[in-house]
């Protein structure tokens, strides 16, 4: 006799690995964001800087006073995950070493976490916060994978982009002519034109732009440590989504190669072959990074142009500042405010003992209004000489591949959007992304003329 009941005929079979997946994406969940979260709460309770930073949504909408409160304790300080530092010098000097590392040692975690780990890692559940990420793996990988994507970003490659970069730039404004006054510019802008152009770069669909926005949206968030479980959910969900579409378009790529990148990285002979999981933890990196930040650029200019409108004003009168006005964008109010790093030996920082395995927070974002480095830090200032000096893209070997195309669609992105829409003004109130790595809008509701 069967054993099939009512309520399982019909219904697909569960594989092993299938019936486990609740129980695996709890134990990523835990390990990654439970733990985390629940160390960083305690730590804002006690008055830990750092904690209130991740977990204060006020403090994360206005992070600035708050990394004052930190460099007055010193330029590094204690938080409640290891370290933290406020300062360019000792920031600069983490990133350019090759004593820190991004990966860490999971050999030293306990045993449960190890557990944790190894039970819940699946590869299609897997972020760009994740190994294999270059993001976050040290060499000899990351300069495996550095040098394949670099040759698509070299200056010259940059510089060849910048035609597509305009045409994209001035397709979106003509369709922004037709839609009248009022507009949400991120919506209809700022997130359009790095999704455009990095997909023209990957060979992707542009068609699929706006599924390619919204899982980016929610696997930006799993760059934050500490997420609730239901946005942790929801950015799996999107995780899956992309490494579906990515299986099906290397698949498509390898039976028609085209001349971007991903044939590129798809067609590589044996000797430099990425395996399968590289692969789409390389490709999702360059998919994600390319627009999740350059969209933070562009809103956070507009807002920041706005509300210094002599300077928006000079601008319009003469493009030729765009440049340095990108730059002091990206130091005023970094699209990237945090990374981080491990002591892969034991350091002296500032004058502090570390020991090995120890967790440095690096606050981009404030080490960029360091004052020994930045006269009068907190001014907006377009024609600020030293602006560059910024570290909005990091520094050392994971100093951001895209920094220089970011710029191409900063200065080009902008000027074009004030070239044709000179008036432009701020007409609501902005909305900031929840995020804390990552800062820039959600909405920004604008007038055009
Ligand atoms: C304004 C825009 C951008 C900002 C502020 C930015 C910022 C950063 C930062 C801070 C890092 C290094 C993080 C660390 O050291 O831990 C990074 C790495 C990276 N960025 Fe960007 N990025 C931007 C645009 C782009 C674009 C357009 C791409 C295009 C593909 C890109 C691709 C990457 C990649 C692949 C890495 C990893 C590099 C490595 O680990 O060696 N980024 N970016």
């Amino acid at each position: 006799m069967s054993t099939e009941t009512a309520a399982t005929v019909g219904r697909p079979a569960r594989t092993p690995a299938a019936a486990l997946r609740p129980a695996r994406t709890v134990a990523r969940w835990a390990v990654r964001h439970g733990l985390p979260g629940v160390l960083l709460e305690r730590g804002a309770r006690q008055g830990d800087l750092v904690g209130r930073l991740l977990r204060d949504r006020a403090a994360r909408d206005e992070p600035y006073a708050l990394y004052e409160e930190l460099r007055a304790r010193g330029p590094v300080s204690p938080g409640s995950i290891g370290l933290v530092t406020p300062s360019h010098a000792v920031a600069s000097g983490i990133l350019r070493s090759d004593r820190f590392g991004v990966g860490w040692d999971r050999s030293a975690a306990p045993r449960l976490i190890r557990w944790a780990l190894r039970f819940g890692d699946e590869p299609d559940a897997t972020g760009v916060a994740e190994p294999p990420s270059m993001l976050v793996v040290d060499p000899p990988d990351h300069t495996r994978f550095r040098r394949l994507v670099s040759r698509a970003f070299t200056p010259r490659a940059t510089a060849a982009f910048e035609p597509a970069v305009q045409r994209t730039a001035d397709a979106l404004l003509d369709a922004l002519e037709l839609r009248g006054g009022h507009v949400d510019l991120i919506e209809t802008y700022a997130a359009q034109l790095p999704v455009l152009v990095i997909a023209d770069l990957l060979g992707v669909p542009t068609e699929r732009r706006e599924d390619f926005l919204r899982w980016g949206a929610a696997a930006a968030a799993t760059l934050d440590p500490g997420l609730s479980f239901r946005r942790y959910l929801t950015a799996e969900r999107a995780l899956r989504a992309m490494h579906g579409f990515l299986r099906e378009h290397f698949a498509r790529l390898r039976r028609e190669p085209g001349d971007d990148l991903v044939s590129l990285l798809v067609g590589l002979p044996d000797d430099e072959a990425l395996t399968e999981r590289e692969l789409h933890a390389t490709v999702m990196l360059l998919l994600g990074a390319g627009f999740e930040t350059t969209v933070n650029l562009l809103g956070n200019a507009v807002v920041l142009l706005d509300a210094h409108r002599d300077q928006w004003d000079a601008l319009v009168a003469d493009p030729s500042g765009w440049d340095g006005a990108v730059e002091e964008v990206l130091r005023h109010d970094s699209p990237v405010q945090i990374t981080g790093r491990t002591a892969k030996e034991g350091v002296t920082l500032a004058g502090r003992g570390v020991r090995p395995g120890t967790r440095v927070t690096v606050l981009l974002g404030a080490a960029n209004r360091d004052p020994d480095v930045f006269a009068d830090p907190a001014r907006f200032d377009i024609g600020r000489a030293n602006a560059r000096e910024h570290l909005a893209f990091s520094a050392g070997i994971h100093y951001c591949v895209g920094a220089g195309l970011a710029r191409l669609e900063g200065v080009i992105g902008l000027r074009t959007l004030a070239e044709r829409f000179p008036v432009l003004r701020v007409s609501g109130r902005p909305v900031r992304r929840d995020l804390q790595t990552l800062r820039g809008f959600e909405h920004l509701p604008v007038t055009l003329r």
